[in-house]
């Protein structure tokens, strides 16, 4: 059985083809081939049309099902990954009512933080493991308060992968884990939070039907297959946000395990099977795929905003888009660890959770017109997006999550030496990269969900690991110094 996979990100739309016998990937392709736009009415905002991701969606599909002569028989099941913490809002005619309010929109972090003092933060960390946030719940208040008239024509609230299913199914389904990530779960009482749908005021009934991550969850029907070139009535079997997915994809699925990606955003997350938040919800805790009643398996996922988008930033603006991924790879592997005294704090893609909410937005320091280069502002942009991470690695490591081993796609900006060394680096930390990316591990997911794969085991064994980086003790102090010089620049910002 061919089983296909989706990861609808906020650049692109990436589909793959997965041989579920062999474990052979047969074809992938992604739309737009250039980013696609995220629209910024105001300063901190960001949204998307979530019918830009269901056209690219479905040339992705073609161009993959085309390009690995896939007839539109062999597909078994369909597996989506998606941006997460997004808000879709569909009338009773499952007609979208507004752009979604995406991942990185910071509107509503006032909303959140606000609500998070009101109800007592105890008492939201006990029941939802974090504030509100500026996650979904709190973007649907600030559609309630904005723009009342919109709010009375919705019927359901849903993620953006909630979304894409629809579109295939005609089913308006959601999950646990997708309500945990948008901050309406009550992980004591297992269901929706009273509590915060009575706060936020917003009737029981908006939320969509629960369905389980693995498992049938709607069957594509005969206007969408022909829209996407599959059999109509197979299943959408898999849903899972992008980060849990990523968790999924690498194997990722045990106490103590981490994995780790770096797309637009970049993040380190770590399994856990006991209940661990960080009292600043700085770092954030979810429902992970395989999380149940019975068996705790939680999230703990620090993210960066600021992430690959920097990186497409200096691409588009710096190189002037005449140089590729690898090229600008090389330029920054040309100067030492530390960039010769340039720091860069990538925070240029909305408030930034880790750092408690607060846009401090992007910053070069250190520059001096006579040494440096623009060789040092692309590695310096590389090590600023590590030590962001590590900054939040060390908030993991006090609430008991310390990475030894961190797991890894070989793609985005692991594709760069200088990334993935500095990561080691920093963190102490062995890095394994494998032969897998989000919309592979959606594919697997399919295989579990429909029932193809007896388990967990069976779907990764064609996952390969392709390298490994091992912490360089040469280049240890050098790494630490200019993380000690990029954190003084961070805290004159904080
Ligand atoms: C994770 C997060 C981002 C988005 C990107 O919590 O907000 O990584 O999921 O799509």
């Amino acid at each position: 059985m061919y089983l296909l996979g989706f990861d609808v990100g906020s650049s692109s739309v990436k589909a793959s083809v997965l041989n579920g016998e062999t474990g052979e990937i047969v074809s992938s392709a992604f739309y737009p081939k250039k980013e696609m736009t995220i629209t910024a009415k105001q300063a901190g905002w960001a949204e998307q049309e979530p019918s830009g991701w269901w056209e690219n969606l479905k040339l992705a599909t073609q161009e993959a099902m085309r390009g690995g002569n896939v007839s539109a028989e062999a597909i078994g099941a369909i597996g989506i990954s998606y941006q997460m913490h997004g808000l879709v809002l569909v009338d009773k005619h499952q007609e979208v009512l507004r752009p979604s309010i995406i991942w990185c929109d910071s509107r509503a972090s006032e909303i959140g933080q606000n609500a998070f003092e009101t109800l007592g933060e105890e008492r939201c960390l006990a029941d939802l493991l974090n504030s509100p946030g500026n996650f979904t719940a709190a973007k649907l208040k600030w559609v309630k308060d904005n723009e009342p008239e919109l709010f009375k024509r919705i019927d359901k609230f849903m993620l953006p992968g909630d979304y894409i299913a629809m579109k295939m199914t005609g089913e308006v389904r959601t999950t646990i884990s997708g309500l945990s990530e948008g901050i309406f779960w009550n992980f004591r009482e297992n269901g929706l939070s009273e509590m915060l749908m009575k706060e936020f005021g917003f009737e029981d009934n908006l939320a969509a039907e629960l369905v389980p991550t693995f498992g049938i969850q709607g069957l594509v029907t005969d206007k969408a297959a022909k829209e996407l070139g599959i059999k109509s009535g197979i299943p959408v079997a898999y849903r899972a946000g992008d980060q849990p997915n990523n968790a999924l994809s690498l194997n990722v699925l045990q106490p103590g395990e981490i994995a780790t990606t770096a797309g637009t955003s970049g993040v380190v997350y770590g399994v856990s099977d006991t209940v661990k938040y960080d009292p600043l919800s700085r770092v954030n805790t979810f429902a992970h795929v395989n999380h149940s009643e019975e068996a705790n398996r939680l999230g703990v996922l620090l993210c960066i905003n600021g992430t690959g988008i920097l990186n497409s930033w200096l691409n588009r603006h710096v190189g002037n888009e005449t140089l590729s991924y690898p090229e600008m790879n090389a330029l920054a592997a040309q100067v030492p660890v530390g960039s010769d005294g340039v720091s860069v704090l990538p925070f240029g893609n909305g408030a930034e959770r880790v750092l408690a909410n607060k846009e401090v937005g992007a910053q070069i320091s250190g520059l001096n017109f006579n040494i440096h280069n623009r060789k040092h502002l692309f590695r310096a942009a590389q090590e600023g997006i590590v030590f962001s991470f590590r900054y939040g690695m060390d908030i993991m490591k006090e609430m008991g999550i310390d990475a030894k081993v961190i797991r890894a796609g070989k793609a985005n900006m692991f594709l760069s030496p200088v990334f993935r060394e500095t990561l080691a680096n920093i963190s102490g930390a062995t890095i394994e990269l494998y032969n897998t990316d989000g919309s592979v591990g959606a594919a697997r997911g399919a295989g579990i969900g429909a029932g193809y794969y007896s388990g967990f085991e069976e779907a990764f064994s064609g996952l390969k690991r392709l390298e490994v980086v091992e912490p360089d003790s040469n280049k240890k102090e050098a790494t630490e110094e200019a993380y000690k010089k990029w954190l003084d620049v961070l805290n004159r910002f904080i």
